[in-house]
């Protein structure tokens, strides 16, 4: 019996995944950017035990079975594959913040999950092997393994669609103020929303201008320019929810108080604050803004109607263990 646990962040998309070229392997129509999100963590532990019967998970201490456990099995599947190893494995993983709500715990989940059953099943895989092993579970949870600001090159097949740091943590002290107008758990996911981008008539123009974004972003990042940050960032949440917005079915993921927010945002800006905003797949708003506005921008979000609770956090690290296996002969 062996055992592994790990721990991995969240990240906020800066420029968004949203939409395959290739779906079973999460291949993205077009790279990413983001910044993990230090303070909010998936804890995960697996354990392959040769008298289970069947994989098990267990998700902040309730017993999965369906859906979720039929997605955690199939990475665990490639996992033993790679390892050539025929036991199943029970799963335990935990949250420190709310699921299903636009903070990608899937993104964390996975990225734990892999580096926890890669190391469980004793195998050793380099960043860019742990980056792609998590990718085929959640695409977004690629980008939580490097750590810091993070880009996922789409690459043109499962070998070079992999995420890498672009800067450190500490390269730069931004900081995510989320505002939570919603704990309620999203009606459509990501999974199934990636399926409709095509059936946008704007998902081609919001491709066809990707590769430019991307440079943008980097450049911003690698200048610490918060006002460049903020042209590209806005552009690129607006452009992928005006494609959610327009695909058939069409996918509404704002609430009032987002918009509320956004709003708010805009103006604190036109006044001279340097604030801009992001939004993942649901009705929760990341405002981003330098570690020395964080009192004041959180001061300001408690007081906007509709905000129920405000999370915050800096650059996060890479996907890590919290200890070495333990072996039962
Ligand atoms: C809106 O990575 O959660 O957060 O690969 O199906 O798990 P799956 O999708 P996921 O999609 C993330 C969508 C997004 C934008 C982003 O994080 O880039």
């Amino acid at each position: 019996m062996t055992t592994a646990t790990a721990q991995s962040h969240p990240n906020i998309a800066f420029i968004k995944y949203w939409g395959d070229r290739e779906p079973l392997l999460h291949l993205p129509a077009s790279g990413s950017i983001s910044m993990n999100l230090d303070g909010l963590y998936s804890r995960t532990q697996v354990t392959f035990d040769p008298t289970l019967a069947a994989d098990q998970l267990t998700l902040d201490g309730k017993k999965m079975s369906g859906a979720p456990l039929v997605r955690v099995s199939k990475l665990l599947e490639r996992v033993r594959q790679m390892a050539g190893l025929r036991q199943f494995a029970a799963v335990t993983s935990n949250n420190n913040f709310p699921m299903g709500a636009g903070i990608a715990s899937s993104a964390s989940a996975f990225a734990a999950l892999s580096l926890a059953a890669a190391t469980a099943a004793g195998i050793t895989l380099n960043e860019q092997e742990l980056s792609r092993l998590a990718r085929t579970g959640s695409g977004s949870a690629c980008r939580s393994v490097p750590a810091g600001f993070v880009e996922w090159q789409a690459g043109d097949g499962d070998a070079s669609s992999y995420a890498f740091s672009i800067a450190p943590p500490d390269y730069w002290d931004l900081v995510d103020c989320i505002a939570i107008v919603s704990q309620v758990h999203k009606p459509t996911g990501s999974s199934e929303g990636h399926a409709l981008a095509d059936s946008s008539p704007l998902q081609a123009a919001r491709l066809e201008g990707a590769t430019r974004r991307l440079e943008l972003c980097r450049k911003a990042i690698l200048e610490r320019d918060f006002a460049g940050l903020t042209d590209v960032v806005e552009l690129d949440c607006n452009l992928m929810h005006a494609v959610m917005m327009t695909s058939a079915p069409p996918l509404l993921y704002w609430q009032p108080a987002t918009l509320a927010v956004m709003h708010a945002v805009v103006d604190w800006r036109q006044d001279g604050l340097p604030v801009c905003y992001t939004i993942d797949a649901g009705p929760n708003v990341h405002v981003l803004c330098s570690s020395q506005h964080r009192a004041q921008v959180t001061a300001r979000l408690a007081q906007i109607p509709g905000v129920e609770r405000l999370l915050t956090a800096r650059p996060g690290g890479a996907a890590r263990l919290l200890e070495s296996p333990i072996s039962t002969p």
